[in-house]
């Protein structure tokens, strides 16, 4: 029943890898990254005036993966979220994206690598007085002003069409489900077609049917779309389901990293009390089938 332990992230290869110079040879290698890395979050150090939010934390995001960072509240999640946008710098360290360290960056480059996430924001976070085609095409009008009108339409229909949201571009947000408004949020995330989507709390406030359907959605998306997926969680459920890593925060610290098998059954107590502190016991996560991989459309667990 217990799935075989996969090693821990990091722990295989160690050595720094000298990635291609695609910025030409004076690129600075970062001492660390590792081949698919596609962020690397280097000894993260966040603070806010006296406040010590990010004590140091490193991560490596692999390229087409799914990470999950779950925490309890007032962890760090949303600040360590916030510098992986660019919207924050780190006070001390480095977060490398693509092998590009975006930490000294200034703010007509920052906003060119902010276009390289896509965000899916809590709740959808859609403007509620503008139709669902306003919605997913404002990427587009703020940063493809050279776009024909003709061809934003063409772009958002068809993402609409591909999200199975086909026919509801003059409808009105409150008039869709939760699940509906979901795929409209993320709809307008890949307009700009990002590498990386972050998802903010995606199934927070969500029953357990439309909870169930957000992962599927981000599975889905991940692999059709070949992103990498970064989720900011407190659902443990939710994170059995979809990561390959997951990072547990705990006041400002990566406490515990590994696949969830890693810290649902691994030996560091605090990781095991944080899941069984959440309700479900570990016995009914296990995870049925091979160990999953980038690119896997489907994903098999365990009836929950
Ligand atoms: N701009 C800020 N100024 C001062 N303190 C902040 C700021 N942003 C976050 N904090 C503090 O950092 C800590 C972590 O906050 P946050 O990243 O929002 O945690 P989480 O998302 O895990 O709940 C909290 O104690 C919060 O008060
Ligand atoms: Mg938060």
């Amino acid at each position: 029943m217990k799935a075989e332990l996969a090693p821990r992230p990091g722990s295989v290869q160690e050595e720094p890898v000298v990635p291609p110079a695609p910025n030409g040879p004076s690129k600075p290698v970062p001492a660390g990254l590792l081949p698919d890395d596609h962020i690397f979050v280097d000894n993260v150090v966040k603070r806010f005036g006296d406040t010590l939010v990010l004590r140091g934390v490193t991560m490596h995001l692999k390229r087409h993966q799914t990470a999950v960072v779950i925490g309890g509240s007032g962890a760090g999640k949303t600040t360590l979220l916030r510098m992986l946008i660019a919207l924050e710098k780190p006070t001390t360290g480095h977060i490398w994206v693509d092998g590009d360290d975006i930490a000294p960056l200034g703010e007509v480059e920052l906003n060119r690598v902010r276009q390289r996430f896509g965000m899916v924001f809590q709740y959808a976070a859609l403007l509620d007085s503008l139709t669902i085609f306003e919605n997913v095409v404002f990427p587009l009008r703020e940063h493809r002003k050279k776009m024909s009108r003709r061809d934003q339409r063409t772009k958002v229909l068809d993402m609409l069409k591909l999200l199975g949201l086909e026919g509801k571009e003059d409808r009105m947000p409150s008039e869709l489900s939760g699940g509906q408004r979901k795929r409209v949020g993320l709809a307008r995330a890949l307009m700009l077609e990002p590498k990386i989507l972050i998802y903010d709390e995606p199934t927070s406030g969500l029953d357990p049917i439309t909870s169930r359907m957000v992962d599927d959605l981000i599975e889905e998306t991940r692999d059709r779309f070949q992103v990498t997926s970064v989720v900011i969680s407190h659902d443990m459920t939710s994170t059995m389901r979809i990561a390959h890593q997951a990072f547990l925060l705990v006041r400002g610290e990566v406490i515990a990293s590994g696949t969830p098998d890693d810290l649902a059954y691994g030996d560091n107590e605090a990781a095991r009390e944080f899941i069984m502190a959440s309700g479900i016991a570990p016995d009914r996560l296990s995870r049925v089938g091979d160990e999953k991989q980038a690119g896997d459309a489907t994903v098999k667990y365990k009836a929950m």
